[in-house]
């Protein structure tokens, strides 16, 4: 069993120089059992630097990183026996089928193909009998996914592994990673969409340009998602501006579409009152990454954005 209160991960100040360029700069955080941690940011931010880094595949500059309490570089052979990891892009055999690249993978991670293997190339509806140079960016991502999800590990990375999946498949792969969280074991999941991990992680980290800009709790960023409505109501709603968690009210030219934006928070409250103003045409958009950053930068600028 792994102990609550020591870290899976460990990452102090790392840093990772390509030549001149500071890729990584000023990376600190840890992951404990049972967490799913959402590692976001924009392209070329630095995750998978910073994960090619822990996996012992990159050399740190600077900094320390430890998995298992072990330092990542020096004792790579020996916690790569523990991890399972999916890279952002997935290079197949071209000329093996999926499912015999499946079992490879296994027998490469020291696991056998179970029950559960076979309940997976179900869930992900891949076709096994195929060879790897038919498949789809998405179907080579499954082939991996499937692997990692059949081993039984103490710690999964994931590296954007859902930009290739239709919504079916991304809902196959939010469950086993909830099933993962469920069975105490460590998730690292990046992506560059916040609405992506939104719904499984605990933790997210914001890196930028090779620093991570923020870290917490979904619940303690709440305040820094906001969606964008646009609606169109039978009825007036003068009291909608001075509500709570209301933002940026706009009309379109005729008067007739209101724009603005909400904090996911108070989303309830508005659409109720917006229902009984009689609801003609509703849009809502989640918020973006970009949004997000943003935001971020406005109020840590002491800003132009409308914080109450
Ligand atoms: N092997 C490398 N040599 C030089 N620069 C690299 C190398 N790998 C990544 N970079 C650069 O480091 C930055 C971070 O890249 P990366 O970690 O892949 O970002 P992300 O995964 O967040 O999209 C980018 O500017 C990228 O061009
Ligand atoms: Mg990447």
């Amino acid at each position: 069993m792994l102990n609550q209160n020591t870290p899976i991960l460990h990452i102090d100040h790392l840093q990772k120089n390509f030549g001149k360029f500071h890729a990584l700069k000023n990376i600190t955080f840890d992951i404990y059992p049972g967490e799913v941690f959402g590692f976001i940011g924009p392209n070329g931010a630095g995750k998978s630097t910073t994960i090619r880094t822990i996996l012992g595949i990159l050399r740190a500059t600077g900094g320390r990183a430890t998995i298992f309490g072990k330092d990542v570089f020096k004792d790579a052979v020996e916690i790569h026996k523990r991890i399972a990891y999916v890279p952002g892009d997935v290079y197949l055999w071209p000329n093996l089928t999926g499912g015999e690249i499946i079992d490879l993978f296994l027998k490469l991670g020291h696991s056998r193909h179970t029950e559960k293997t076979d309940q997976l190339i179900k869930l992900f509806q891949l076709d096994p009998t195929k060879k790897a140079r038919t498949y789809s960016k998405g179907n080579r991502q499954k082939v991996a996914l499937i692997a990692a999800f059949s081993t039984n590990a103490d710690f999964y990375i994931f590296d954007e592994p859902t930009s290739g999946l239709d919504p079916l498949n991304e809902e196959v792969f939010q469950k086993e990673v909830l099933k993962l969280k469920q069975a105490g074991k460590a998730v690292l999941l990046s992506s560059h969409i916040l609405s992506e991990v939104e719904k499984m992680c605990d933790n997210i980290g914001i890196i930028r340009n090779g620093e991570i800009v923020e870290t917490g709790s979904l619940a303690q960023m709440r305040h820094l998602t906001r969606t964008t409505i646009k609606v169109q109501t039978r009825d007036q709603t003068p009291e909608l501006s001075a509500m709570t968690g209301v933002h940026n009210v706009s009309f379109d030219n005729n008067n007739q579409i209101l724009t603005m934006s909400v904090d996911s928070e108070h989303l309830e409250s508005i659409m109720s009152y917006l229902t009984q103003k009689q609801i003609v045409s509703l849009q809502a958009t989640l918020p973006t990454l970009e949004d997000l950053f943003l935001r971020y930068y406005d109020s840590s600028n002491g800003g132009t954005n409308n914080e109450q």
